[in-house]
């Protein structure tokens, strides 16, 4: 009996010609798994597809609730955005994927796995070490990265064998989506001064075309996880589909960046996340409310760190684990609302309430009804700035200045 691989399948042309050249190359038989993370629309479609390319078995999984419970809240509670633009929803989708392949491969007794990377992405990391971590002992096969095809010789691999070339022009962009956001890449955006074309954008309207008037969203959070908008409870799934629904309507998500990939390379990015945008926003203004200034610089660090690592594709790190357990610590009291306004391509936090508030109307009022004692502010000003004075009496403090 032949040795299994287990390929990780998305039912498109790359990975449909892998399960062929998996078998031909390796001698091994083809096990696909295709996971649907909010990405896929029709999976009965797509293991016929695998099925009809050759694989002996394929496997399916509906894993959209354990990627929101375990990966996406994770990282929304530890404001994880990478160089400041990026929600990372590609990038968190990897470990999930990783694991489910770890598990389908011991399932079948594989010694392989596969998936349908180049040899130029992040994505490649994400999985490979992720495997690597998990299951050491399987060996990972990147044919898009091994195969050296040129789009030209894949179509004719893929007519040598029978397996259905899309008829369909094929979009110029290469794409990655989820539950979490889009990723578009390639085509005219390779070249950063060009602006973005409208058929890039899938979820958000044009901000210039979006409605005259703004919209108003509540979210409800219970420990830094969304929980409600408007009042109403929601779960994850439909929470984020709903916000992607009338956050896109109001041109919010948008992102144009030139990020640095793991591998050294600068990319032209663009992104559609209308509800991370939103999110990422709401919970941020919520835990400034309850949380001290320490605390918040502090974690403020951590995010950072916490991005680099789902970016870098160590999820399975014991930093990473660290850090959530610091992160989970840090959400007991980020629970209440926060009022969105969403308006042609903007989304302001306009209002935010807690039962954990450290915000004191007695302490910051300048009306009637103040608490806070003026006569304390001399004696604390005087030690504040006594360092100050100290050094400027033996050392010049000023620059340029005479
Ligand atoms: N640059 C992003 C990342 O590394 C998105 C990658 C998108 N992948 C794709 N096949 N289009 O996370």
């Amino acid at each position: 009996m032949a040795d299994k691989a287990v390929l990780a399948y998305s039912g498109g042309l790359d990975t449909s010609v892998a399960v062929k050249w998996i078998q031909e190359q390796y001698g091994m038989d083809v096990v696909t798994f295709t996971v649907d993370i909010g990405n896929v629309p029709n999976m009965e479609a797509i293991r016929q597809k695998a099925l009809n390319a050759g694989a002996v078995a394929a496997e399916v999984a509906d894993a959209r609730d354990e990627f929101m419970t375990d990966f996406v809240f994770p990282s929304l509670q530890a404001d994880a955005i990478y160089e400041g633009e990026y929600s990372l929803a590609t990038a968190i989708g990897r470990p999930l994927i990783a694991k489910l392949l770890v598990q389908v491969a011991r399932k079948h007794g594989a010694v392989a796995v596969a998936h349908g990377c180049t040899g130029k992405g992040n994505d490649q990391v994400r999985l490979d070490v992720g495997i690597g971590t998990l299951a050491p002992e399987l060996k990972i096969i990147g044919p898009a990265r091994e195969w050296g095809m040129t789009r030209e010789e894949l179509i004719q691999y893929a007519n040598k064998y029978a397996i259905p070339v899309p008829v369909t022009k094929k979009s110029p962009y290469s794409i990655d989506e989820n539950l979490w956001g889009r990723s578009i890449e390639c085509g005219v955006l390779e070249d950063p001064w060009n602006e973005p074309p409208a058929d890039v954008y899938l979820w958000t309207k044009n901000p210039g075309d979006a409605p005259a008037t703004p919209h108003y969203v509540v979210i409800g959070f219970e420990k830094g996880i969304p929980v409600s908008l408007d009042g109403v409870a929601m779960e994850p799934i439909a929470l984020v589909q709903a916000l992607h629904a009338v956050a896109g309507e109001h041109g919010v998500g948008r992102v144009d960046h030139v990020e640095n990939r793991l591998v050294g390379i600068k990319s032209r990015e663009i992104y559609e996340a209308p509800a991370a945008t939103v999110l990422v926003k709401a919970h941020a203004a919520l835990q400034n409310l309850v949380m001290a200034k320490d605390q918040l610089r502090f974690k403020s660090f951590v995010a950072t760190q916490y991005a680099d690592l789902i970016y870098n594709g160590q999820w399975f790190s014991g930093l990473r684990r660290n850090l959530a357990a610091y992160v989970e610590n840090t959400q007991d009291y980020v629970t209440g609302e926060v009022r969105m306004k969403l308006f042609k391509g903007t989304c302001t936090v306009v209002g935010r309430k807690s039962p954990y508030s450290l915000y004191d109307l007695g302490l910051a009022t300048y009306d009637k009804g103040d608490t806070f004692d003026q006569a304390d502010s001399p004696g604390f000003i005087r030690l504040w700035g006594l360092p100050s004075r100290l050094q400027a009496r033996v050392q010049d403090v000023t620059i340029g200045e005479d």
